[in-house]
């Protein structure tokens, strides 16, 4: 499964990047608007830094205002990918600009009838969004299940991509299921890392060393 971080804060990208478990990128205006600087450049710069997909989203509503951005966003990057949102002139959008060869990332998927539209269409990458499911008493988690099976049934080329995650049991079951990408904010990818009984375990190490040192210091002496 490839991991993607959820955010547009490159000082972030760069600490978990230099870890090696960042596939990618995804980004969406609330995300950018949070940063300073100009769009492109936040863009840009992250492309440069990390190697694999970066989604960056358009914020027109029509489809000539979506298939203008789309090709100005695509150029910053090779690594670009498009962000569209899930509405009938995002379908259009989706067509035209994957059948360029711009690789388009759905977003605001919230039905997996949605999502199957969004594979037709031609997106390379289908975002449902699990954790505004679980905000309204839906369990998110169904239509990942839903949208996998699909892809399987179909042998489609569209990657599900679990977005809106908001614990490390998201990614979990999400990579049981057999998602392709879980991208996520950075805490939630901290906490992933993290075990109790690691750090204890670490420091019954170091504290069964420093002892033995100091006994064997003090036989020599
Ligand atoms: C995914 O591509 C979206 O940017 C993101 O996961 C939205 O998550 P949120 O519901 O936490 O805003």
């Amino acid at each position: 499964m490839k991991l993607f971080l959820d955010t547009a804060n490159l000082a972030h990208i760069k600490k978990f990047n230099q870890m090696g478990v960042v596939d990618g990128v995804t980004t969406n205006p609330s995300l950018v608007a949070k940063e300073p600087g100009e769009f492109e450049e936040i863009i840009a710069a992250i492309c440069h830094e990390v190697k694999g997909d970066v989604s960056a989203e358009v914020v027109s509503t029509d489809f000539d205002g979506m298939l203008t951005e789309g090709r100005h966003l695509s150029a910053i990057a090779p690594n670009v990918v498009v962000k569209i949102p899930m509405i009938p002139e995002g379908l259009r959008a989706t067509k035209a600009i994957s059948q360029s060869g711009i690789r388009v990332n759905m977003t605001l998927v919230f039905s997996a009838n949605q999502g199957l539209l969004a594979a037709k269409a031609g997106a390379s990458f289908v975002s449902p969004f699990i954790g505004r499911l679980d905000d309204i008493g839906q369990r998110g988690m169904s239509l990942v299940e839903d949208l996998v099976k699909i892809r399987d049934n179909y042998h489609m080329k569209a990657e599900v991509l679990v977005g809106s995650i908001r614990h490390p049991q998201h990614v979990l079951e999400a990579a049981k299921i057999g998602a392709d990408i879980a991208t996520m904010p950075t805490e939630v990818m901290e906490k992933m890392m993290q075990h109790p009984l690691t750090d204890s375990g670490l420091k019954r190490f170091l504290d069964d060393w420093e002892k033995a040192k100091k006994a064997k210091a003090s036989i020599t002496v």
